[in-house]
């Protein structure tokens, strides 16, 4: 059985597949409207839950739709409304049940190891919808994008921006497996883990991390960055932002990458924080495509671990 949680866990061959897969779902979807279903319905009798513990608009609607226009269906559990979030029922009974009734779980959690601890009694596949820890599916649709708009994105240089936190630690685990460069600038207090650091340096992966912002963005084919408090992060937020304010994406930072470099945001975006509107809404942003990309990805990702 083949899950989905980190990066890190799947071998790079599988991981290209799924990165090519998702751009000829892409490719077949050219010439068809936004509501039309896909023509191979290769999804035709199969169920995906999702469960959401954190709020979503692109990964619970991107999901959705991947479902739908290859003829799945799709089921939501609000932990709010269900015995596992009201503490009734232990999520390993909870886990058991979903088995019987779907093919595949995405779920997003608050903590990593309550993903793990329910991935363990799961006997369907599940994906990672987000942790505190990571969001492969995010990184997945970036490598997407990029790579639609730049070519291959192996040897290319990308910088980080802001807060050491989930997105980037999916970001380090892509640059050990496609084999780019990342250099990622945060005050030392926001670094990504020193774990997950040493595991890409083990593993080869071209990683410089920087406390000083216009290092990192020197001469890159692309900057990224996302909120500098993340969702059940809010502890001191002021202290956090004032820390962080060194590392917003505006016009003047942007000027020292490469002159055709691209803007990315994961989105939900705090404009006027990590970054400001003219670089978000300007010609180098492709943080639309980015949230567009997620259908083609979310498609491929559950093809492979159903397959
Ligand atoms: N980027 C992302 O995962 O967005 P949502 O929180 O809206 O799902
Ligand atoms: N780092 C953000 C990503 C949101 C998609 C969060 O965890 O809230």
């Amino acid at each position: 059985m083949k899950n989905f949680i980190n990066i890190a866990d799947i071998d790079k061959k599988d991981l290209r597949e799924i990165i090519d897969n998702a751009k000829s779902q892409k490719s077949k979807r050219s010439s068809l409207n936004k509501s039309a279903t896909d023509p191979d319905s290769s999804l035709a009798d199969k169920t995906l839950i999702m469960i959401f513990e954190k709020p979503s608009t692109r990964t619970r609607l991107s999901f959705e739709l991947a479902m739908k226009q290859l003829g799945g269906k799709i089921l939501v559990l609000n932990p709010k409304e269900s015995h596992y979030g009201s503490g009734d029922e232990s999520i390993n009974d909870t886990a058991k049940v979903l088995s019987q009734y779907a093919d595949i779980v995405m779920m997003r959690t608050h903590k990593h190891e309550h993903f793990l601890e329910f991935s363990k009694h799961l006997d369907i596949p599940i994906i990672n919808g987000l942790t505190n820890l990571s969001h492969p599916c995010q990184i997945m649709s970036d490598i997407m994008t990029f790579e639609e708009l730049k070519g291959p994105i192996a040897n290319k240089k990308i910088a980080w921006l802001g807060d050491g936190n989930n997105i980037v630690y999916s970001l380090i685990e892509a640059a050990a497996k496609f084999n780019f460069e990342l250099s990622i600038a945060s005050p030392k207090q926001f670094r990504p883990g020193k774990k997950i650091v040493e595991w890409a340096k083990r593993k080869n992966a071209k990683i410089l991390i920087t406390k000083d912002p216009k290092e990192a963005i020197n001469l890159v084919d692309c900057v990224m960055t996302d909120k500098w408090i993340s969702m059940g992060n809010e502890i001191n937020k002021k202290k956090k932002k004032k820390l962080l304010k060194p590392y917003q994406v505006n016009k003047k930072i942007m000027k020292l990458a490469k002159k055709d470099a691209i803007f990315m945001h994961c989105l939900p975006a705090s404009r006027g924080e990590e970054v400001t509107n003219d670089v978000i809404d300007g010609k180098q942003s492709v943080v639309w495509l980015e949230a567009l990309n997620r259908i083609h990805v979310q498609k491929s990702i559950i093809q492979w671990c159903l397959k």
